[in-house]
């Protein structure tokens, strides 16, 4: 069975990939979890995750050149693989800080945003770039965003790994994306069901 899972987005500012998207044979992604032996189905193997985080580095590393100093920042706990395969492409010249907030209970966002852990890096007048896991109704990113906006940066630009578009509630886009996925609930690469296979190298789903 094929199913046209996965896409890549238009993304960037200075000029567009595309939007052609990519067909996941779902018989060959069939896969036990290895943790749990259950079955599941690899979404998105480390491979693809990888030459897709550099090409979203290398466009990111275009956009920038001559911004200065860039503060990124990572979205926590599920965007922490994510930020570290996108940073060691930067070639520009960054400082890196972190922000924790809590929505999920489980599958479900509670809609309350809880803000865990605030960056230390002071981000007045500062271009700052804004890296986190995936958008799903986009209450998070909407809210960080206007914590963000308090502290007067420059500028603030949004990279995320996934998306799904099909889940948006709040009014907020991604100035990059990694890949648009349908309405499925995904874990591993940093991302987690109840705390779970964050540590997990490739993306993967319920089958
Ligand atoms: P939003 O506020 O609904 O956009 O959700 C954003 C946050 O919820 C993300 O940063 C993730 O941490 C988490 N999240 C959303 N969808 C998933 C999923 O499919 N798997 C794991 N975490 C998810
Ligand atoms: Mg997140």
């Amino acid at each position: 069975m094929w199913i046209s899972l996965i896409s890549y987005p238009e993304s960037g500012m200075s000029g567009s990939h595309g939007n052609y998207t990519h067909s996941v044979n779902f018989s060959t992604r069939m896969s036990t979890n290895p943790i749990t032996g259950a079955d599941d189905m690899v979404l998105l193997t480390n491979c693809e995750l990888q030459s897709r985080v550099k090409e979203l580095a290398q466009q990111i590393n275009f956009d920038y050149r001559d911004k200065g100093e860039i503060v990124v920042i990572g979205v926590l706990k599920g965007a922490f693989m994510f930020f570290s395969d996108l940073v060691k492409h930067l070639t520009i010249d960054i400082v890196v800080d972190f922000i924790q907030v809590e929505s999920y209970e489980g599958t479900e966002s509670t809609g309350n945003v809880e803000l865990r852990h605030q960056p230390t890096v002071n981000i007045r007048g500062k271009h700052v770039l804004l890296v986190e896991d995936i958008l799903d109704t986009g209450i998070t990113l909407s809210n960080v965003f206007v914590f963000l906006s308090l502290h007067d940066p420059a500028s603030v630009r949004v990279v995320v790994l996934l998306d799904k578009p099909a889940r948006r509630q709040a009014q907020v886009k991604a100035d990059y994306t990694g890949f648009k996925i349908e309405n499925r609930f995904v874990y591993g690469y940093g991302l987690d069901y109840k705390q779970r296979f964050r540590h997990l190298s490739e993306v993967r789903t319920i089958k």
